[in-house]
């Protein structure tokens, strides 16, 4: 099989590598700086189209520096070369939800959403069935911090352990800005979960979700109920819950989407719901208040391994199906 790769950051890279080691040939890597093949510049970025022949699948790494434009344009660009691509950047699935609905099945999204978990493919799965909510863990880090700081750690030293672990942004935020930091990945995987659940005809864009950043009263706040306090999305078709620390709620279609530091004493189904440490979690509750089941699926979620084992494990997938009729 032969991978072509746009990013070779933290993930790209080590995508390569484990590519390699599972027998995958390089067609070509493109990154900023123009298109490599086996560390040999070939010509500049925008040229990257001439070095797909016999490509397999194009797998995406960058960053989301935009509203996912860019992601979404080197995905439609490779669909009209008749390539199927693996993503993990969220801009694209969050943003050009409508403009991708028709050619998902040439999409690997897996680790979009849940870093190790395949949550989404689980809520993909649950499309049709009688959904009266979903709640859910999508960040690991922000899991990870308060976990570790229930246990009696310092915001600080956690926060610290989070950016050298590769969870967390590097740099020299404070913890307060690492928080912050945190919750427009959680509005773009919110996006991407409701999109995917199929619950209602409407789609939504993660630029249209408002949330509200996190100030030094929130904060201290959050520090003295933190072993009671976990970053929870959810899906509902009842209003939302008038105790949550930041986050934000944005109604669609009769359904109620809101994301924050929810009191998991609060309600029953959280204490199934939370994950240990880095992990995220997916609850459907299914049929009037549960009546036909509650299913919950958790996993590591945040860092780079569980990352591109996901991203592999959609490629086997798409390479299996091999439905490449993209519209
Ligand atoms: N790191 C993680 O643990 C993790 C986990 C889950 C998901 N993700 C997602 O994975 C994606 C990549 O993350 P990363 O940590 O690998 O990022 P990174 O280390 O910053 O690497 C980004 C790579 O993308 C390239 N790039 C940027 N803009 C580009 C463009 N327009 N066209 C072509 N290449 C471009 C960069 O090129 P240059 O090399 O020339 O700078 C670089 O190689 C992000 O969307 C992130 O949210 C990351």
């Amino acid at each position: 099989m032969k991978a072509g790769a746009v990013g070779a950051g933290i993930i790209g890279t080590a995508l390569l590598d484990r590519l390699g080691e599972a027998g995958w040939e390089t067609g070509f890597v493109a990154r900023r700086s123009g298109v490599y093949i086996n560390g040999e510049r070939l010509g500049d970025l925008d040229k990257y189209a001439e070095y797909c022949g016999g490509v397999d699948v194009a797998f995406l790494a960058i960053p989301t520096l935009d509203d996912g434009r860019t992601a979404f344009d080197y995905i439609h660009s490779f669909h009209r070369l008749g390539i199927p691509v693996v993503t993990c950047e969220k801009g694209a699935m969050s943003n050009y939800y409508d403009e991708l609905e028709g050619s998902l099945d040439c999409i690997g999204y897996s680790a979009t959403v849940g870093g190790g978990t395949r949550l989404l493919r689980y809520l993909r799965e649950m499309q049709g069935r009688n959904i009266w909510e979903i709640h859910a863990i999508v960040n690991g880090t922000l899991n990870y911090i308060f976990d570790e700081v229930s246990s009696g750690r310092s915001l600080g030293e956690v926060v610290a352990e989070t950016k050298k672990l590769g969870y967390a942004e590097p740099g020299e935020g404070s913890p307060l800005d690492v928080l912050n930091g945190e919750l427009h990945d959680v509005a773009m995987k919110t996006a991407i979960l409701f999109n995917i659940s199929g619950v209602a005809d409407k789609r939504i864009r993660a630029v249209d979700i408002c949330y509200k950043p996190l100030d030094d009263d929130d904060l201290r706040r959050l520090m003295r109920e933190a072993s009671s306090r976990r970053y929870i999305v959810s899906i509902s078709g009842e209003n939302g819950d008038n105790d949550m620390i930041g986050g934000f709620e944005h109604n669609v279609d009769g359904w109620t989407i809101s994301a924050g530091f929810r009191n998991i004493h609060e309600n029953p189904l959280f204490q199934q719901l939370v994950p240990p440490g880095v992990n995220n979690a997916l609850m459907i509750v299914e049929g009037e208040y549960g009546s036909d089941g509650t299913y919950v699926v958790k996993g590591q979620g945040a860092g780079a391994k569980p990352t591109i084992s996901s991203m592999m494990k959609d490629a086997d997938k798409l390479l299996k199906k091999k439905i490449f009729t993209i519209t």
